[in-house]
């Protein structure tokens, strides 16, 4: 039995766009978010307040985040996620008018200790230390917090992870309160046992309603990784518009699974997501437009073309 609703959450603005070099305007991104909204898209990952140091691309979380809640923009019923990577990052998301906040926090971490040092600069533990004043002040504003899992399967540094490390930083972070856990195939190289495996072992801590995939398409498999979460009855995945996307710690990784190949394959299975295709194809082509390539997913190119 597949479940028959799957929640999408599109990381495109934030894990689409914090790969691009050429930076990519405001008023672009603001424009992005709106049109996957208008195509039906209840939950989006709209930026980071990461160092832009590290990150150039999403240095204008603030403002992106100010203008898709701006009122006579924003869409009530979108549910908002920003990446908070520390106490500093959650100060600055809450800095402005309550309107302009995040409705949910995402903390990451990693099931690699080389990743971990490489992405945010401490261990895993420590990484794990940091959050904990991130989500109890998250938590006490009312705000949702997501934890995200990275090199759940694969780490570009260390190779196969197993799924022992994957469940003790699970356990990590329902200590720490987090009310989901994302697995995430960072450098895209889970194949479906292995992506159940991890799965699995997020599910020793976390309830299936509060689980989800975040599959990158390196090695072409995480349609299939999605649907063998599908058949565990996991219902809610990370996508990126486009497939958009990658981590600029995880070199030659691909973008996140495309949007519209996964809403593609639901929409075969006759599982509801609330997901107009042809509205996300128009996100698809203006954000690909933007970034003067034209869109890249299988799906997205044959659909477009019969247009
Ligand atoms: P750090 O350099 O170790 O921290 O950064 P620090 O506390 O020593 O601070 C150094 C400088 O950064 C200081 O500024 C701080 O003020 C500033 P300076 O004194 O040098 O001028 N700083 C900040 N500025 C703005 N916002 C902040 C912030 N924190 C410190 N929040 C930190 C540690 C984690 C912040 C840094 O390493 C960082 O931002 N890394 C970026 C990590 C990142 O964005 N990675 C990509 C997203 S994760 C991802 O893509 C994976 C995911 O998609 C799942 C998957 O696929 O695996 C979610
Ligand atoms: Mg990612």
């Amino acid at each position: 039995m597949l479940p028959a609703h799957v929640t999408l959450v599109e990381v495109g603005p934030r894990d689409g766009l914090q790969n691009e070099v050429q930076p990519v305007a405001t008023a672009d991104k603001i424009e992005l978010v709106r049109l996957l909204e208008h195509a039906g898209l209840g939950h989006i990952e709209v930026t980071s307040f990461v160092s832009p140091k590290w990150v150039p691309q999403m240095a204008d979380a603030s403002a992106v985040l100010a203008g898709v809640r701006a009122p006579g923009v924003r869409d009530a019923r979108v549910r908002h996620s920003a990446l908070v990577p520390n106490l500093k990052g959650l100060e600055t998301a809450l800095a402005g008018p309550r309107a302009s906040w995040p409705d949910e926090i995402v903390v990451f971490t990693a099931a690699s200790e080389s990743f971990c040092q490489r992405n945010t600069h401490c261990s895993i533990d420590e990484s794990l230390e940091r959050f904990a004043p991130v989500v109890a002040r998250a938590r006490a504003e009312g705000l949702g917090v997501r934890g995200s899992i990275s090199c759940a399967l694969g780490c570009p540094y260390e190779g196969d992870v197993p799924p022992e490390a994957v469940a003790r930083v699970a356990a990590g972070l329902k200590a720490l309160g987090a009310d989901h856990c994302g697995v995430s195939d960072t450098i895209g190289v889970g194949t479906a046992r292995r992506v159940q495996a991890a799965m699995e072992a997020a599910l020793r801590h976390f309830d299936v309603d509060a689980v989800s995939g975040h599959f990158h398409d390196t090695c072409g498999q995480a349609l299939v990784n999605v649907y063998a979460c599908l058949q565990m009855g996991v219902h809610t995945f990370d996508a990126s518009v486009a497939g958009l996307g990658g981590c600029p710690y995880a070199r030659g990784a691909t973008g996140n699974v495309a949007t519209e190949e996964v809403l593609y394959l639901l929409r075969g299975l006759g599982i509801d997501t609330g997901v107009d295709l042809d509205r996300l194809l128009d996100a698809a082509s203006f954000i690909s437009a933007r970034l003067g390539r034209t869109v890249p997913s299988r799906a997205g190119r044959a659909l477009l073309a019969a247009r």
